[in-house]
């Protein structure tokens, strides 16, 4: 059911059933549409791993070098360097996993640049994002520090495209040999005694665009060629990430596989494609159809998923090998005199962006038996950044409130939602479980609809109560500036819990997120 209702007639319904303690304000044009759901607590996808929720950070613009880090003598404050409000404002997010240093640059990156004496590490040029001279100041330890202080797991991008078998062979032992070798033994002279653990490793980064301008064929020889000297050490196994498809390229995934012989080679634990959400408008001068035709490409980037796992398991029938999206998010057009003060790939981040990120995020749930690790790209004031600074200001992006909207989903079991907009994209649903915990959220991605939606559980188990989050705001261009930081935020929302009803009603352009008690 999906019928639109005059309000005089909603307002009835509503008065009659007694709920909404509080009402969403609502567009005073804002037609309203009836929408049904019904959620399945018994029916399991499979586990929402908490590594849907991640992260990226590259050495582009501002994102690491004066995003993240700002040196240990500069006058913002900051933690042995690391920018304070950002690490803050991280650690309260959660971040699973940060994924470093590119990216385009982890294939021109060389590792043994960012060790040892800060004034003695090389000044070199950032080839792909504005021939810059960066100074090195933030390398393997800086990396590993910073993820150490947000709590994240570390995944490090190896450079395939334009190093060495033994330069990444090095890096792993520099990273995880536990003590006495001639590597580890620097890495205790640098500082750190202890091995960092680092599980993930990308065996290279877009080697199909600048990461070596591969064929497939070519990638899958390299990739077994780096990989065999990947290795385990004191305990820290590597989970090794190939290169994955631009977006839903099958030809290349069939090729690498096709290409990759049976038997002793070491076949990736990961498979990493890159689906970005393109737009030719800059961010704060969308119009309402650029937008939906941008938030199309999340059925895309739906539809990937399910081909390319299929694609997947037609070569590895075991499931061994993980599927990841290990870039995404908008990517809009930029604004030049942006780029030119806060750095290449600079975006401002607007209430569409934050209905984007959940669109996405509600994806990965849905398809959570398929699905590894996602990483958004990226952290901080790079493209779909949970973060921007300028100066000493560091302020929370409406992405960032959509990613704490959808927090309570990790680690819970995906369930099955039985939508009525078969688009899944009007009204995108996704929901989870534990135990009688049930935690839905919805999106409502039409700017000029008001959505009045009942949900019922399948099986009529009852529902003791219901508490709501809610983001929304009647301007899609909407964002927080360093001036007005709290102009997109979420709040608390209405919706009620009836016999095995839930019922909210979604403002236009909203992200909701029910919490629900069962039984
Ligand atoms: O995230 C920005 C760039 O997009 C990355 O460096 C690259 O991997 C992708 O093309």
């Amino acid at each position: 059911m999906n019928n639109k209702v005059s309000r005089r007639k909603f307002a009835i319904q509503s008065a009659t059933l007694g709920f909404f303690a509080i009402t969403a304000k609502k567009a005073e044009s804002a037609p309203t549409e009836e929408h049904r759901l019904e959620v399945a607590p018994e029916a399991h996808i499979g586990t929402i791993r908490p590594e849907l929720h991640s992260h990226f950070a590259e050495h582009l613009g501002s994102c690491t070098y004066g995003g993240l880090w700002v040196g240990r003598n500069s006058r913002i404050p900051n933690i042995s360097g690391y920018r304070k409000q950002a690490v803050e404002y991280l650690k309260a997010l959660g971040i699973p996993v940060l994924r470093w240093p590119g990216g385009c640059f982890a294939d021109d990156y060389h590792w043994r640049d960012g060790i040892g004496p800060v004034e003695k590490r090389p000044k070199v040029v950032n080839i792909h994002w504005g021939n810059y001279v960066e100074d090195n100041s933030f390398g393997t330890h800086e990396f590993i520090g910073l993820c150490r202080l947000i709590g994240a797991e570390p995944y490090i991008a190896g450079n395939v495209g334009s190093g060495t078998p033994e330069e990444l062979r090095d890096w792993v032992e520099y990273c995880n040999y536990p003590a006495g070798s001639r590597l580890s033994d620097e890495r205790s002279a640098n500082g750190s005694p202890e091995p960092f653990k680092v599980t993930y490793w990308g065996i290279g980064n877009e080697n199909w665009g600048c990461g070596g301008q591969m064929r497939a064929e070519e990638y899958s020889g390299h990739y077994r060629r780096f990989a065999t000297y990947v290795r385990p050490f004191g305990g820290t196994t590597p989970f090794m990430i190939a290169c994955g498809p631009n977006r839903n390229n099958k030809d290349w995934t069939e090729k690498f596989f096709e290409s990759m012989p049976s038997g002793r080679a070491r076949k990736p634990n990961g498979f990493a494609m890159h689906y970005y959400s393109n737009s030719r408008l800059p961010a704060t001068n969308f119009t309402a159809e650029a937008m939906q035709q941008q938030f199309q490409s999340f059925q895309g980037l739906e539809q990937a998923i399910v081909e390319q796992r299929a694609l997947l398991d037609k070569f590895d029938p075991g499931k061994n090998i993980g599927l990841m999206v290990d870039e995404w998010g908008v990517w809009d057009q930029m604004v030049p005199e942006e780029q030119q003060k806060y750095g290449r790939l600079w975006q401002q981040i607007t209430m569409r962006c934050a209905v984007a990120a959940a669109l996405g995020l509600n994806v990965f749930h849905r398809h959570a038996d398929k699905l590894y690790m996602c990483n958004i790209a990226q952290i901080v004031n790079v493209l779909h950044s949970v973060l921007l600074t300028e100066e000493d200001k560091c302020i929370r992006t409406p992405t960032y409130y959509a990613f704490e909207l959808l927090k309570p989903h990790r680690g819970k079991t995906s369930v099955k939602v039985e939508n009525d907009d078969k688009s899944a994209l009007k009204l995108s649903v996704s929901a989870s479980r534990h135990e009688n915990d049930l935690v839905l959220t919805l999106v409502n991605s039409q700017p000029d609809t008001t959505m009045n939606v009942n949900c019922s559980i399948a099986g009529k188990a009852l529902v003791s109560t219901a508490t709501a989050r809610a983001m929304y705001h009647a301007d899609l261009n909407a964002c927080n500036t360093f001036d007005r930081p709290n102009e997109v935020v979420p709040r608390n929302h209405a919706a009620s819990a009836s016999g095995s009803l839930v019922r909210t009603e979604m403002p236009p352009l909203s992200v909701v997120t029910i919490t629900a008690r069962l039984g």
